[in-house]
């Protein structure tokens, strides 16, 4: 089963059931009916009508329940459909990128749970936890989030693609307790990369914060 945690960040398969799992098992909508309850939620809160996501939900076949960003959503999707895409195309938070599709780059990195996972590794139908983006990180009061200043502070990004991917993953860095030294930063950012190699202002970015939250 692939992983759909960063390749510098060892296994946790606690998501369940991934794309490449599906495509190869021979799984088919046969498999679609437990792994909807699975999805499903007990937060209690109101869910948008199916009609309400859009064109791109036509000629879904299944309802995956997603509560992203504090809000529940039932969103059409094909059974193969991956996180990444049901955030993207069909509930329309382009925050998360999709850089290489693949589990390879780190751009798609958005929280399930807490804690950083690869949303193009992930089946949207295999989500139980409340799912983060970078839409939703900050407090909602029109500051930004720590690590998203601590970006801004130290230039960290320069065409700015990989750059939600980063923060989430950065996040995670220093919430998880891995942001002690740069060494130790750049161990657990190694699946997240830069085109533009502003590698040296995000650990400075990260150490920031590390600090300022009284970790460092
Ligand atoms: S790792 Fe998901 S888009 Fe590259
Ligand atoms: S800022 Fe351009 S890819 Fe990272």
């Amino acid at each position: 089963m692939a992983d759909n945690r960063h390749p510098s960040r060892g296994g946790d398969t606690r998501q369940g059931v991934n794309r490449r799992w599906v495509l190869t098992s021979g799984a088919s909508t046969a498999v679609a009916v437990p792994l909807v309850a699975m999805a499903r939620t007990d937060d209690g809160r109101s869910a948008a009508a199916p009609g309400a996501l859009g064109a791109a939900a036509a000629g879904k076949t299944t309802t995956a329940r997603l509560t992203v960003n504090g809000r529940t959503h039932d969103v059409p999707v094909d059974p193969r459909t991956t996180l990444l895409d049901a955030l993207r195309e069909t509930m329309g938070l382009t925050g998360p990128k999709k850089g290489c599709d693949h589990g390879q780059c780190g751009a798609c990195t958005v929280h399930i749970g807490g804690r950083p996972v690869l949303s193009c590794l992930t089946l949207a139908l295999a989500v139980r936890e409340p799912v983060t983006t970078i839409e939703g990180l900050a407090a909602g009061d029109g500051s930004l989030h720590p690590m998203q200043q601590a970006f801004v502070d130290h230039d960290a990004f320069q065409c700015g693609y990989c750059t939600p991917g980063q923060i989430m993953s950065a996040v995670g860095c220093v919430e998880s307790g891995h942001a002690g030294d740069d060494a130790a930063v750049r161990e657990y950012m190694s699946g997240n990369l830069c085109r533009c190699a502003a590698y040296p202002n995000i650990v400075a970015a990260i150490r920031q914060v590390d600090f300022e939250t009284g970790r460092g």
